[in-house]
């Protein structure tokens, strides 16, 4: 494999991309920046078209193709690759076929299909989908493009450093990303490391239930997962290491920190809440990194990718209820209080009185849970104060009605 002629590409794929994808937004984040010590710049990817940098490399490829696009390209994916390849050959006039697990969720195949890709519904999981995808290619001669274990694919997402580096207009001391395949990363470490040499740090962060990269850089040797997870990550979980990127993150990378869900959910909130930035799981990983302090940043210029924004509305809700109950800002309350007419009205105006609006209240009276006589009372507030709630069950508790946290 040629470095070289991967650098060469990455530079004629910048020109290339040029008028056809967003040069996304590299933002200095104060929120970050205070929270770590270092000064954090994000290279907002999630603000792509298709909202991830994949579009990048799917295009690059399926215009280097040159007249071979004619037969059409095929690729097998459930994420952002799927959007990505459609998009690219739409652009460029080519026919795409997509094959996607049945599992699919209908936001993605609907994405797909709109940005001009015929959808095979194949398989139970990716790995079926990818057979049938082969299978296709080997009998009608459409060319498939591989999510990240392909030169042209890994120079194309090797563009988002040269743009960082012509928007920061001085050397980052660190790069940080994630690392699902590896694509993404040996793109960008190709480039850096070009430029800077050991002057600049490529950092990777893989999810901590699906670390190929960290645990074959132990060895030596490729590892591939053998029973693939589920988690928030989802655009990071990639069963098999890649030929290519294996030896580029070997001999690129200087090293890979690992993250799990809840410290990227945590990301996505602060992203959200704070920068006002939509981050999916895979898109939020960097930022979770530095956020649990994995990377010593103090002082430095930091750049972290935010690599996406594709995330169902039902996970962000579900991330936001997660992210708000842990640090106490919606807080779930139970106790009895006597099955009485007016009991439930007095904790009802107690919560009033100290300000925690009432999000729901379940009052069950048909319980053998609790003494005959009591009826059971789970109520779920709001709270921007935590104290206001420790202070109210103090009050209630001191007339007889017995409350305390769930979930402390
Ligand atoms: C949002 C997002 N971030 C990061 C990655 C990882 O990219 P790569 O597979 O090239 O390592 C992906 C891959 O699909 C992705 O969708």
């Amino acid at each position: 494999m040629e470095i070289e002629e991967i650098y060469a590409d990455s530079l004629k794929a910048l020109e290339v991309l040029r008028g056809v994808i967003h040069k996304t937004p590299l933002d200095y984040s104060r929120t970050i920046s205070g929270a770590t010590g270092g000064n954090i710049y994000l290279k907002l990817e999630n603000l792509q078209r298709t909202s991830s940098f994949k579009v990048r490399g799917a295009y690059f490829k399926v215009w280097s193709l040159g007249d071979e696009r004619k037969k059409g390209v095929i690729a097998a994916s459930a994420g952002n690759h799927a959007q990505g390849v459609a998009l690219g050959a739409t652009l460029l006039h080519t026919k795409s076929t997509i094959v996607m697990p049945e599992v699919a969720p209908l936001s993605k195949i609907e994405a797909t299909k709109n940005y001009g890709a015929e959808v095979i519904l194949y398989g139970k999981n990716f790995d079926e989908a990818e057979g049938k995808a082969v299978e296709i290619s080997e009998e009608t001669g459409k060319v498939m493009v591989h999510p990240f274990d392909d030169p042209k694919v890994i120079a194309g997402q090797g563009t988002i450093a040269h743009e960082v580096l012509e928007q920061l207009s001085k050397k980052p001391d660190i790069v940080i990303m994630p690392i699902g395949g590896g694509g993404l990363i040996s793109g960008n470490a190709i480039i850096l490391k070009k430029k800077f040499g050991d002057n600049i740090k490529v950092i990777g962060v893989e999810p901590s239930y699906a670390a190929k990269y960290s645990e074959g850089l132990k060895t030596g040797e490729p590892v591939n997962i053998k029973n693939v997870p589920f988690g928030l990550m989802d655009g990071l979980i990639v069963k098999n290491s890649g030929k290519y990127t294996f030896e580029i993150i070997k001999d690129y990378v200087d090293d890979i920190v690992k993250v799990n869900d809840a410290e990227v959910a945590r990301a996505i909130f602060l992203l959200l809440e704070r920068g006002k930035i939509l981050a999916e799981g895979a898109g939020a990983a960097s930022v979770a990194a530095l956020l649990e302090g994995k990377v010593n940043v103090k002082g430095k210029d930091v750049v972290a990718y935010i690599t996406g924004g594709n995330v169902d509305m039902t996970r962000i809700s579900n991330i936001l209820n997660y992210e708000l109950a842990r640090s106490g800002r919606i807080v779930k309350l139970s106790g009895t209080i006597p099955d009485l007419p007016g009991w439930l009205d007095i904790v009802l105006s107690k919560l009033a009185q100290a300000k925690l609006n009432v999000i729901d209240i379940r009052h069950d009276r048909i319980t053998h849970l609790i003494e005959p006589g009591k009826a059971l009372i789970e109520v779920i507030v709001e709270s921007s104060a935590p104290e206001a709630i420790d202070k109210v069950i103090e009050e209630l508790n001191s007339i007889g009605v017995s409350f305390s946290k769930i979930v402390p």
